[in-house]
C-alpha cells in the first residue's frame, strides 16, 4: 500500500507539533521516523491514523485522501496500529487481547490467528495469561500480534524495542523483517542499528520538521546522531 504524505501540520493548541510533514512510502516498503524526545514521532502517528486532526495538510493511502476519514474506516482501510506503550488490555487475556482485533475485523479469517502465534510462538504458550502479567516484551509482541489480526497492509510502529530486552527485540525485527515486501511499514525508532537494518528509507524529525531523508543503506550514525537522543 502506497502512502503519502503532504505537508502535514499539527497544532497542539497555539503550540505547533508539525510543520509541513511530507515524505511517501512505496508498496511494501519499510520506513523508519527517527528523531529525539519530543521531536513529533508519536503526533505524525496519530495524525496517520487518525486519532488527532492535522491543522493543514494531506494523507493519501493508494491515491485516495484519507485526510477527513475517522481511525475506525482506516484502521478498516488497512492500517495497523501499534501504539508506543503497547496499549494492550492488561486486565484481560492473551487470547482475548487478539480475539477483540480478529472480531472487530470480521473475525471470519481463521488462519490469521494461527499465523501471528507462529510468528510469536509465546502468544499461543500464554495464551490464557493476563496481559498485564507479561514482560514488557511480551507486551510487544502481543501488540504487534494484535494489529495484525486485520491483516493490514500498512503496519504502523511506534518504538516498538522501547524498555525490551534484546532476544525480544531480534524476535521482532525478524518479523518485521519477514513482512517487508509484502505490506508496508511506518516504524518509527529511536533504537539507530534496528532502524537502519529494516529501514528502505528513513526520515529524521527534529522540532516538528523534516531534517534528514534518504535511503536506509546511506544511513550515517555519525552524520544523524545530532538529531538522536541516543
Ligand atoms: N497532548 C499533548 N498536548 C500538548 N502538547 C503535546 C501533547 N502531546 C505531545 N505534545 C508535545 O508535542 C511535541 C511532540 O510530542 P510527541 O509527538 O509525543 O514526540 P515524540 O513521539 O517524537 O517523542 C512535544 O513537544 C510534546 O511535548
Ligand atoms: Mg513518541
Amino acid at each position: 500500500m502506497q502512502l503519502a504524505i503532504e505537508n502535514l501540520d499539527h497544532h497542539y493548541g497555539s503550540a505547533q507539533s508539525l510543520r509541513s510533514i511530507s515524505f511517501e512510502i512505496g508498496d511494501g516498503q519499510c520506513l523508519t521516523l527517527l528523531g529525539r524526545n519530543g521531536a513529533g514521532k508519536t503526533t505524525m502517528l496519530r495524525c496517520l491514523t487518525g486519532l488527532l486532526k492535522p491543522s493543514g495538510g494531506r494523507i493519501t493511502l493508494d491515491g485516495t485522501d484519507i485526510t477527513a476519514w475517522p481511525s475506525f474506516r482506516r484502521c478498516r482501510g488497512g492500517i495497523g496500529y501499534v501504539p508506543q506503550g503497547r496499549e494492550i488490555f492488561s486486565d484481560l487475556s492473551v487470547g482475548e487481547n487478539l480475539l477483540i482485533s480478529y472480531k472487530a475485523h470480521g473475525g471470519k479469517d481463521s488462519a490469521v490467528l494461527d499465523e501471528v502465534c507462529e510468528m510469536f510462538p509465546v502468544l499461543r504458550q500464554m495464551w490464557r495469561r493476563r496481559g498485564g502479567d507479561l514482560s514488557g516484551g511480551q507486551q510487544q509482541q502481543l501488540a504487534i500480534g494484535r494489529a495484525l489480526m486485520g491483516r493490514p497492509r500498512l503496519l504502523v510502529l511506534d518504538e516498538p524495542t522501547e524498555g525490551i530486552q534484546p532476544n525480544i527485540v531480534k524476535a521482532i525485527e525478524a518479523v518485521i523483517a519477514s513482512l517487508k515486501g509484502r505490506i508496508s511499514i511506518l516504524l518509527v525508532e529511536q533504537y539507530f542499528d534496528f532502524a537502519q537494518t529494516l529501514a528502505d528509507r528513513y526520515v529524521v524529525l527534529n522540532r516538528g520538521s523534516v531534517v534528514a531523508a534518504g535511503a536506509g543503506k546511506d544511513m550515517d550514525k555519525n552524520e544523524l546522531s545530532r538529531f538522536l537522543s541516543i
